[in-house]
């Protein structure tokens, strides 16, 4: 009998004849496979999709986590310009505990005649200016409230950073670095805040420590570098530092990081520039005074005393931050354990209040813009960010969301199914940056013009003007509903505002801003 005389199934059953063998005698590492050959192995393959196909067939809208459904359809819809609106109503529960109403005027504002927002309906700068207060060189009005937050090439793949780099050009708003250095995917001639993290990467010695030489000379040589963000940490791993996998390291990337290839790259937990508060305050200061640039922090909000001493030496020295961004610890984030993502810094709203109260009692809050992210890219969400004090929000997984990403959760394989979250050559292809740097700039100008939309239905004509007592949250069942200034017992300080021509007007305004 020759080979070509064996039926198919005698090679199937050969086949599997040899899994189970294997299963049974060869492989000591499943006890499941040992145990059910063959059929064991429906079980690693099922788990693997689980996620895939309880997201498509058995998640209702509201359910799933980090973004649900119909947070994600609102998303795509909006990026591509689709309807966006949904039918019969609202599917929420809105008696549930932590739901939040805006308080609508009886009449909207209306804006008219020359009136910008009549003219662009998407235009929404931020009410304030980074570096006004300390007198630097080169203070910036984010041209958009509604920005790109921290995510490194590296993380992302090449194309999607390309894609979101030319999408903040098109909305005129501004893309943060992350901590993985200035790439050529982030100089497409976009505001770019440039992210000095624990790695120094990009802007370190051969010892990793941080240059200043090497800081200066890129601002220098970048004009389109508008802030420099100091990351204390993030909410997804406050105080874990991070590690970008030897799998992610291209040699494209080991050049821009200044880092070797083949191995693990660690960024330490806490940085080796300065080692406490006034210390942190000096660094701000070199940097602001050698490169002109407003300087902030970010952080994740936890203990609240470190801040109080920062906001004391403010007033002492007059001098400190520009801006903070105070990310939630719902944040995203490329690689985390789980028992930090879960369970390490506070959540947004209880951040955010502790951390804006500091500053309100010693009353600063004019000094500095106040950036928030956590899941706020959305535009009610966004009027209690503003509400509580916000001046800006920053998008991370939103804007991922709106170039293709999937919410398939596995940016630390480098397998990213979409090709936003990989350095795989293979799944990157598939994005293409010209019309993904479209869908970035219409999900932004989709956000901003319903956010208006929001402002001028609670009879206002800019997001600054929100106050706490405009939002209610849901907070039990006896005393059903509280605003925010109840809830979170304080009310923000007024941000001086006089209209939008006037920030239309602002010879600071980054980006395109729009000509009458
Ligand atoms: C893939 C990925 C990479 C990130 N990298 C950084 C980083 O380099 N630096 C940083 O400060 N935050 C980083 N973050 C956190 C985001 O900037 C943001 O603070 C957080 O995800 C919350 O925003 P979101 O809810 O809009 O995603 C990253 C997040 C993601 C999803």
């Amino acid at each position: 009998m020759v080979l070509s005389d064996v039926s198919w199934w005698m090679w199937v059953i050969l086949f599997l004849l040899i899994v189970a063998i294997r299963d049974i005698f060869f492989q000591k590492k499943h006890t499941i496979s040992h145990n059910f050959p063959i059929v064991g192995h429906l079980r690693f393959l099922l788990e693997s999709i689980g996620p895939e196909m309880r997201q498509y067939f058995v998640s209702n809208n509201r359910e799933e986590l980090p973004f649900n459904r119909i947070e994600r359809g609102w998303i795509y819809a909006s990026a591509k310009k689709e309807n966006n609106y949904e039918g019969f109503g609202t599917d929420r529960d809105i008696y549930a505990n932590q739901h939040m109403f805006v308080n609508n005027a009886m009449l909207p504002y209306k804006p008219e005649g020359n009136h910008p927002s009549l003219k662009d309906k998407s235009f929404l700068p931020c009410a304030k200016v980074m570096g006004a207060y300390n007198n630097r060189r080169r203070p910036f009005r984010p041209a958009s409230v509604i920005n790109v937050s921290a995510m490194s090439f590296g993380s992302l793949s090449a194309k999607a950073m390309d894609s979101l780099n030319k999408g903040v050009k098109i909305a005129g708003a501004y893309h943060n670095t992350g901590e993985g250095g200035l790439s050529p995917y982030h100089s497409n001639g976009g505001d770019i805040i440039f992210q000095v993290g624990t790695g120094y990467f990009g802007i370190r010695d051969d010892e990793g420590r941080f240059s200043m030489d090497k800081l200066v000379s890129l601002v220098e040589a970048n004009p389109f570098i508008k802030a420099i963000e100091i990351k204390l940490s993030q909410g997804a791993k406050p105080g874990k530092g991070g590690v970008l996998p030897a799998a992610k390291i291209t040699e494209e990337i080991s050049k821009i990081r200044h880092v070797p290839l083949g191995r693990d790259v660690i960024s330490p937990p806490s940085h080796s520039a300065f080692k406490d508060i006034p210390g942190l305050i000096e660094f701000i200061e070199n940097i602001a005074q050698l490169t002109g640039l407003p300087v902030g922090v970010k952080a994740a909000i936890g203990k609240i005393e470190q801040w109080e001493e920062l906001a004391d030496l403010m007033i002492a020295t007059g001098k400190g931050p520009d801006f903070i961004t105070v990310d939630g610890g719902e944040g995203g984030t490329g690689a985390a354990p789980p028992s930090f993502a879960d369970h390490v810094s506070l959540p947004w709203v209880y951040g955010f209040s502790e951390l804006y109260k500091v500053f309100l009692k010693r009353n600063i809050t004019d000094r500095i813009v106040f950036i928030g992210s956590g899941r706020l890219g959305f535009p009610a969400k966004a009027a209690m960010a503003f509400a509580m004090g916000a001046d800006c929000i920053n998008v991370a997984r939103e804007a991922m969301l709106s170039i293709g990403c999937i919410q398939a959760q596995v940016c630390h394989t480098n397998r990213c199914p979409s090709g936003v979250a990989t350095q795989n050559k293979w799944l990157q292809n598939g994005i293409d940056p010209t019309l993904k740097s479209e869908r970035l700039s219409q999900y932004f100008k989709t956000f901003s013009k319903e956010f208006i939309e929001v402002t001028h239905a609670a009879g206002y004509e800019h997001p600054c003007q929100f106050t706490m007592r405009d939002i209610n949250i849901n907070v039990d069942d006896k005393n059903l509903t509280s605003k925010l200034d109840k809830t979170y017992k304080y009310e923000k300080s007024p941000v001086p505002f006089t209209s939008m021509q006037a920030l239309k007007d602002c010879p600071y305004l980054g980006g395109k801003a729009p000509q009458a």
